[in-house]
């Protein structure tokens, strides 16, 4: 009997504990990437043993076959109750470049902001699904500048990652409502190159990307020096790709 009740008591605890750490300190689970890309399911698919983490992606150059089966990915719960998948070692890289910035922004005047996953890994189906949804919210001129048509997203890779904050709880959720913080979002960019990092659609790039600017859309690239390098010399991946050919 007294076993038993102790054993009721260290199972809460246990539970209890989970509960109340940080989802970036929690042991996460390491599922498939669900609802695998089209491009994965076919056949004559060659299986990539390792994630190259220079990949292009965009609008000319679609997600390498085979990718899915070699991605690892971390899943977690964001505050908005969504499950977000993300690149294994990108997600460990976010989880320190979240608690650097959120430091970093202690005293915010508005109040405590703490960074959150959007979206990081997204098939091909979920992918048509923005698509979709964003058309009917803001129309087809929006969706040509800020979303990437199935099976050309850099969010296939698991690599690029969608970040939202809360403020005092607050979710800043929206696109429309996320500009209006720019003073956050250069705390959050002045961080990415350490943590291996770029801001992939900078404002005034949008030639060579295809994209107006996101302040939100993170690039890992698994190599701090890259990052930095490619930060401080003004290049946009395709311009740094393109010169190291
Ligand atoms: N928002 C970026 C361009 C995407 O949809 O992949
Ligand atoms: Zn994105």
């Amino acid at each position: 009997m007294k076993k038993n009740r102790l054993l009721i008591l260290m199972l809460a605890l246990a539970l209890i504990t989970a509960l109340l750490l940080p989802a970036c300190s929690k042991k996460e689970e390491s599922p498939e990437p669900s609802e695998p890309a089209e491009a994965a399911e076919t056949e004559e698919t060659e299986e990539a043993s390792v994630i190259d983490y220079m990949v292009l992606v965009n609008k000319d150059s679609e997600l390498p076959a085979g990718w899915e089966e070699a991605l690892d990915v971390t899943a977690i719960t964001n505050s908005v109750g969504d499950e977000v998948q993300t690149e294994k070692k990108a997600y460990e890289a976010y989880c320190a470049l979240k608690e650097a910035v959120e430091k970093d922004l202690e005293g915010y005047d508005k109040g405590e902001v703490r960074l959150e996953l959007d979206s990081a890994y997204r098939s091909v189906e979920a992918q048509q699904k923005i698509v979709d949804d964003f058309t009917e919210k803001y129309g087809e001129d929006y969706v040509r500048k800020y979303v990437a048509v199935p099976g050309y997203s850099e969010h296939h890779t698991g690599l690029a990652l969608d970040l939202y904050f809360t403020i005092d709880g607050k979710d800043i959720y929206e696109n429309e409502d996320l500009v209006q913080y720019p003073d956050i979002w250069e705390a959050v960019h002045a961080r990415l190159p350490e943590f291996g990092f770029i801001l992939r659609f900078p404002e005034g790039k949008e030639d060579t990307t295809g994209y107006a600017y996101e302040p939100w859309h993170i690039r890992y690239l698994d190599s701090p020096e890259i990052a930095k390098e490619i930060t401080d010399s003004g290049m946009t991946l395709e311009e740094y790709l393109a010169e190291k050919k």
